[in-house]
Parts: C-alpha cells; structure tokens; sequence
C-alpha cells in the first residue's frame, strides 16, 4: 500500500464551505420538487458555476482553481449531502472533461477547459450503449474517417446529462480490426449537425438529472476534435479517467450516507415510542453507530484515494475499492435509514425516501459493483507476482503441484 499524506489546505476548504452552503441554501429545499418534476436545479448549478466549483478538478493553468480530485470529492460530498442527485448532475462534469485532462492537446485543453470551469460548457461521457455496458471495449459506435476529420454513426445509452451538456466526449470504434487501438475519443457538441437526444430516460433515482439515449448520425467532427494526437487511444483514455472519476462516485455516495444518517438523527431523536424518543433504544443506537462508522470509513478511503490521484499514483485499484465500498454503505445506510423512520421513511412526503431511491444507481453506473472487484481481484493477483517472501513459508508440496509457480496469468 502507498503512503501517502492527505492535506487539506485553505482552497480545499473553501470549495468545501462554498459547496455546503449552496447545498443548504439551494439544494436541500427544493431537493423534493425537482426529483417530483423531474426537473434540473438551474439555479444550484449557476451558484456553483459563480463561486468557481466548476473548476475544483480543473488545472490552475486551464482556467481551474487547481484543487484537484481531493477538492471535487470534497464538494461532491457537500452537495450530494443535501441531494444526491445533483450530486451527480455536477460530478459529471468531471467525468465528461477529465478524458480532455488526461488525453487532450494542449489546443483541446486551452479551447474547452477554460469553458468547463467557468460552466459556459456543460459536459457529459456517452461510452455505454445498449449492447455495451460493463464491456466497454465492445462498443459498436463507429466513426469514419474522411477529409478534414471524422464522421460519427451510432447510439448511446445512459448518458448522464446527455440532453443538457454542451460537450459530449464520445467514444467509438475507429479501427474495428484491432485489438487494443480499436476505439478513439471525440469531443462532439450538441449544436454538431446530426447530434440529436432520443430520449431522457423515466428513473427510479437521480430524476432530477437527465440521463439520455444519444444519436449520432453521421455527426462530423474535425480533425482537432479526435481527443489526442493520434487515434486508438480511446479505450486506455476511457479506463483512466474512470480511475479518477469514481472518487466523483464514492463521493456522491459518502454524501448520500451522510444525508441519510443526518436525517435519521434527527428523526431518532424526535420521534417518540413507548414515551422515549425512539434514539434510546438500544436497537436503534446500534444502527445509527454501524451507518456512522461504515460511512466514516468510506470517507477517508476515498480521500485517501483521491490524494493519490492528485499525486499522479495509479489509482486503479484503490478507485475501484473506494467506489465499491462506499457505494455499498450509501445502499445500506439509506435502507437502514428508511427503516428508521419507519412507516414515514415509506412515503414520499418524507425527505428519506429519495436518498434510498437515488442510492441505488451509484452501484451500478461509472462500473458496476462486480466489475469494481473484477478490478480489485485482478490488481491483488498482479501484485502476488511481487510477494516472492511469502513463497518459502508455502509448503514445498504445494509449489511443486503447481510447478513451482504460486501465482500468475490473468483471472
Ligand atoms: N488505465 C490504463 N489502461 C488500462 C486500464 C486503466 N485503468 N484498465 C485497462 N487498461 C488497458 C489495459 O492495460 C489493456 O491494454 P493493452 O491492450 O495495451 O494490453 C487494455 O486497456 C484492455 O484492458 P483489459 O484487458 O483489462 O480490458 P477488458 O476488456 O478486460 O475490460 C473492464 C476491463 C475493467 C471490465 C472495463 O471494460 C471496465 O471498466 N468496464 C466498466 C465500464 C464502465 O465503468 N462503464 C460506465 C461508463 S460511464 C456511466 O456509467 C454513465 C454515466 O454517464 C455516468
């Protein structure tokens, strides 16, 4: 395990005390309305885009304040706090620009990223389609190629803030032949000729953020839109940015457990039964303490992960743990949270529901939970290949049945 140190310094602070009061002030009262209708909070984003936390994960040199994916965890948290799904609404906006971050020129950056952090450019990442989900290599949107740039054919699903972004960094297959340079990344706009949004899906959670079926059909893009340099880089690009988004996602979750467990405070402490306030019953008190603690502890492992990010260490592994466990503890501290409350936590007109309805998602998008360990499962066995101290206290039957090799190969 890498030690590394995690600070907190004056601008992670401020994002932080920025986010927190957006989110009381204009996300918390008006969480319920806009998940009923469906509808974005405009005014929370332009709040946000105003204080400058449009730039937390953007470099100081591309228009950004610089603080990084510790600072848009931090913020992220806030928000989610108050409503997880604009949470999500702000977060994706990192997930859309940081393949600009990780891959682009220094052209692309210089034009798009000044836009992102001043929330000119909303952005979104269209990689999942219908038939490719946990499989994003199989993708089957294509782009062409042709004088001056690329044309682009196919569909999208489950784009996050697909109807309302701006910019829309799409992956597809450019050299369908090959193995590992088979896909390329493009920066489309949604005023680009053949773009078009098939539909914002009907949601269980996260209502009050569109989540789209996009079209492109035939949408040109010129050559200094192809993300990069050179094409083929697509799938390594897609896989590293989803490194150092999913603290964006464990951050999302960690809110969504802090909000509940807030809220089941409050109300344990209110709601009387048998003459007590239902919070000194032991029963109750052992839930509460196991919703704080899980959800502590999946606080710190994301801004552990998210320190390491910053730093430049490959997060892979901690990324995908981090996503996976706080994600898990958003589940369950919310279910648990709706059992606090009861029959009330059941119904609509109560805050808690909507945390347990919008907690659901984060198992599954930016990687599902079994594909998070898939990853986890495949690092450990990379990393038993360097463990080669353990292999004189393994009997010497055991090297021998296995030919001498203890570890190896891919799972
Ligand atoms: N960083 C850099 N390179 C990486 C990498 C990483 N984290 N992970 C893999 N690669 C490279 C590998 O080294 C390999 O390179 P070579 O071909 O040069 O050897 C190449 O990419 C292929 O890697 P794998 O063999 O591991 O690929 P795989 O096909 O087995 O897939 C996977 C691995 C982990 C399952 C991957 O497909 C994956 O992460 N799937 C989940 C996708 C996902 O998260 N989708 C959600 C999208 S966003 C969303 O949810 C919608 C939204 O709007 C919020």
């Amino acid at each position: 395990m890498e030690l590394q140190n995690i600070i907190f310094t004056d601008a992670h602070k401020e994002v932080r005390e920025k986010a927190r009061t957006i989110a009381i002030e204009l996300l918390l009262p008006h969480a319920a309305k806009h998940d009923k209708e469906e509808s974005y909070n405009e005014a929370a984003m332009a709040e946000a885009a105003k204080q400058g936390l449009l730039g937390t994960w953007i470099p100081k040199e591309y228009g950004g304040s610089g603080v990084g994916i510790l600072g848009l965890a931090l913020v992220v948290e806030e928000l989610s706090k108050c409503d997880p799904a604009f949470g999500v609404a702000f977060a994706v906006n990192a997930l859309g620009s940081i393949p600009l971050i990780i891959g682009g020129t220094e052209d692309q950056k210089n034009t798009y990223l000044p836009k992102v952090a001043s929330g000119e450019y909303a952005c979104a990442f269209a990689l999942s389609e219908k038939f490719a989900g946990s499989d994003a290599g199989g993708l089957s949107v294509r782009a062409e190629q042709e004088e001056g740039g690329w044309r682009i054919f196919g569909e999208k699903k489950w784009t996050t803030n697909g109807s309302r972004a701006d910019l829309i960094t799409c992956f597809a297959v450019t050299d369908p032949k090959s193995r590992s340079r088979r896909i390329s990344a493009f920066i489309v706009k949604n005023t680009d000729e053949g773009f078009s949004i098939r539909l914002d899906e009907d949601k269980m959670g996260i209502r009050s953020v569109p989540v789209s079926e996009t079209v492109f059909n035939g949408v040109f893009v010129p050559d200094d839109r192809l993300l990069g340099e050179r094409a083929g880089l697509g799938f390594k690009h897609s896989m590293m940015t989803l490194d150092w988004a999913r603290p964006g996602v464990a951050a999302q979750a960690v809110g969504t457990a802090a909000g509940a467990l807030d809220l089941a405070v409050t109300y344990a402490t209110q709601r009387k039964q048998f003459s007590k306030p239902i919070v000194s019953f032991q029963m109750v008190q052992a839930m509460l303490a196991d919703m704080a603690t899980e959800t502590e502890a999946a606080r710190w492992l994301n801004y552990q992960t998210a320190a390491l990010a910053d730093a430049g260490k490959s997060v892979s592994k901690i990324a995908a743990m981090s996503k996976c466990f706080a994600t898990d503890t958003a589940v369950k501290v919310a279910t648990d949270a709706v059992q606090i409350f009861g029959g009330y936590g059941f119904m609509e007109n109560y805050p808690v529901a909507k945390y347990y309805r919008d907690a659901k998602i984060l198992q599954i998008y930016e990687g599902t939970n079994q594909v998070q360990r898939l990853i986890i499962a495949r690092n450990l066995v990379k990393e038993a290949g360097k463990m080669e101290h353990y292999t004189s206290v393994i009997p010497k039957e055991t090297q021998e049945a296995f030919g001498g090799e203890l570890v190896g190969g891919n799972c």
